[in-house]
């Protein structure tokens, strides 16, 4: 079966960009890496995708709309049929979310709704919460919104600064990105009623705790050391 042809779109460093790339190089992976575009020039992803041989462009528009157009262009004249955005920094046009709509995913450092915007992991640990993590999910206009595909979650521990908190959850990245674009190209999501529905997907179970200590896991019974 032809592999589904998927668009990335970069703004720096491509380490989801990375992971994709290498899941794709699996032989039974449903979807290929056939183009990259980033609004920066000089993004670091750039490098990874030439690496790899894959079709790259930067399209260092000022305007929104400007890029937007480009980026519609490219992306139909290499017959893509499915847009990520991974580590993309700029707000897109309606008209391009539009466009793309159902078709067209990112990828957030949080448990989202939690933590929107800029800084998602400084807001994690300003809030003192007990578990990060991140979330793919379709576009909508709003920032950060859309039917929610898959999360990781990653617990914060005491002494993390937004570094170390960053690096944990950009491993979790890692494997839910290239798990969710798998997902879909295996056609087993449906949208309805803004929630996304997963054939044959199966929730873990078990209870996560944080902290977790012989007399945390004691007080609440059983459940803490059943894992599933
Ligand atoms: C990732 O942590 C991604 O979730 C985040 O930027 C980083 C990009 O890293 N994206 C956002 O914050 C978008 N709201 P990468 O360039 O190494 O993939």
């Amino acid at each position: 079966m032809a592999r589904l042809k998927v668009a990335v779109l970069i703004s720096g460093r491509g380490s989801n960009l990375q992971a994709l790339i290498d899941a794709a190089a699996a032989p039974n992976y449903p979807a290929e890496i056939s183009l990259v575009l980033s609004n920066n020039p000089e993004a670091q992803g750039l490098a990874r995708a030439a690496a790899a041989g894959i079709p790259h462009r930067a399209i260092a528009h000022p305007s929104r709309e400007a890029f937007a157009e480009a980026a519609d262009a490219a992306l139909r004249e290499a017959g893509i049929g499915f847009v990520a955005l991974a580590g993309y920094m700029r707000l897109l046009d309606s008209a391009f979310v539009a466009a793309w709509r159902d078709r067209l995913v990112n990828i957030h450092p949080s448990l989202l709704p939690a933590f929107p915007g800029l800084h998602a992991q400084r807001q994690a640990l300003e809030a003192g919460v007990r578990f990060a993590g991140c979330t793919v999910h379709f576009v909508r206009d709003a920032v950060d919104t859309g039917p929610i595909i898959a999360q990781a979650v990653v617990p914060v521990l005491a002494g993390d600064d937004e570094a170390a908190l960053a690096d944990r959850i950009l491993m979790a990245e890692h494997r839910i990105y290239p798990l969710s674009v798998r997902l879909y190209a295996e056609g087993r999501l449906a949208i309805a009623g803004g929630r996304v529905a997963i054939a044959g997907a199966v929730a873990p179970g078990g209870l996560l705790l944080n902290p977790t200590n012989s007399e945390a896991a004691a007080s609440v019974g059983p459940l803490a050391s059943g894992g599933g």
